[in-house]
């Protein structure tokens, strides 16, 4: 009866597996604060997709750990980087079984750590960072990705980037915008799954977690500016941003359960303090109900099989 009435619904292929691939690791290194996640190598990845794809899942994410970083993140735009190599594998791998998507952010690749580009005095340089991100667009395209992921909150993103792929004749590569995203507590462990340099914060330009009507209006700009799906992130202290984007734009909304949320359910879960696997499946049950049509999960291939 239950079963018959219920009014939200977890599927296999509404969820996207986030992976982590590290240049020139000869083995899986485990990510301790993400017990069950690791930073991959080429080949493990390359299993990851083809099982994810197995699973039925609705998609992968890839984001690279290169080993060298500089100011600018020169190491995004080498087709040789860690993460370009990894999109074409894993598109030669998988890519016809469902969309391969790639985060386009200059973090994982600067020596400060910061998601663009500083000027003279240290500040961001949000439309120096723009001209890096388009130029990172077309080598996740030359890759073969099909969507592309821009995570950094630079103003004006989303345009320059459909602009960029569209001049270059890529206009069949779509855009998964990060558009609501707050400068969280929960993403601590992802800075350790990307090795991140990363002093100081976000705050200048992740939103305010307070501000609700904000995260509304940055996805109906990054709708007016060409995003397919726009993207909440965190999820679980965000449930209620979830559901006011999803009211107000005409395009699919994604959710990211991010690490910090992982981690928190794994560590609660390791002490026998809560039962693992009906949290897990609770967890994602909320986001949907909250109004996400996906969710970006670490546990999406192991939710998979729950379901
Ligand atoms: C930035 C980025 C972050 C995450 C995804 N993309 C970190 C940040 O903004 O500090 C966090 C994901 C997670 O915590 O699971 N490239």
């Amino acid at each position: 009866m239950r079963r018959l009435v219920a009014e939200t619904h977890v599927r296999p292929g509404q969820l996207i597996l986030p992976v982590f691939v590290r240049e020139q690791a000869t083995e899986p290194v485990p990510i301790t604060s993400m017990p069950g996640v690791v930073q991959h190598t080429r080949d493990s990845l390359r299993r990851a997709a083809v099982e994810a794809a197995e699973l039925g899942l609705g998609g992968i994410m890839l984001f690279g750990v290169p080993l060298a970083k500089d100011a600018t993140g020169s190491g995004a735009l080498d087709p040789a980087g860690i993460l370009n190599v990894a999109i074409a594998d894993v598109v030669a791998e998988v890519g016809d079984a469902f969309p391969v998507m790639s985060d386009l952010c200059l973090d994982e690749f600067t020596d400060h750590g910061h998601c663009g580009v500083l000027d003279e005095s240290g500040q961001i340089d949000n439309d120096a960072t723009l001209e890096i991100y388009a130029q990172m667009a077309l080598a996740h395209a030359a890759a073969g990705v099909d969507l592309v992921g821009p995570s950094g909150m630079m103003d004006g993103q989303v345009g320059v980037i459909r602009r960029a792929l569209d001049a270059a004749g890529h206009a069949q590569v779509g855009i998964l915008a990060y558009s609501a995203k707050y400068a969280s507590s929960f993403y601590g462990p992802f800075r350790e799954a990307v090795d991140s340099s990363l002093q100081g914060d976000r705050r200048t330009y992740q939103q305010d977690g307070g501000n609700a009507r904000e995260g509304v209006r940055e996805a109906l700009l990054d709708v007016a500016e060409g995003a397919d799906i726009v993207m909440v992130k965190p999820a679980l202290a965000y449930l209620d941003v979830i559901t006011a984007v999803r009211a107000a734009v005409p395009v699919p909304v994604a959710a990211y359960n991010i690490s910090g949320e992982y981690a928190m359910v794994e560590a609660a879960a390791a002490n026998g303090w809560i039962d693992r696997e009906a949290a897990i499946i609770e967890t994602l049950t909320s986001i949907r109900r909250a109004g996400a049509d996906v969710i970006l999960t670490y546990w999406a291939a192991e939710a998979a099989r729950l379901l």
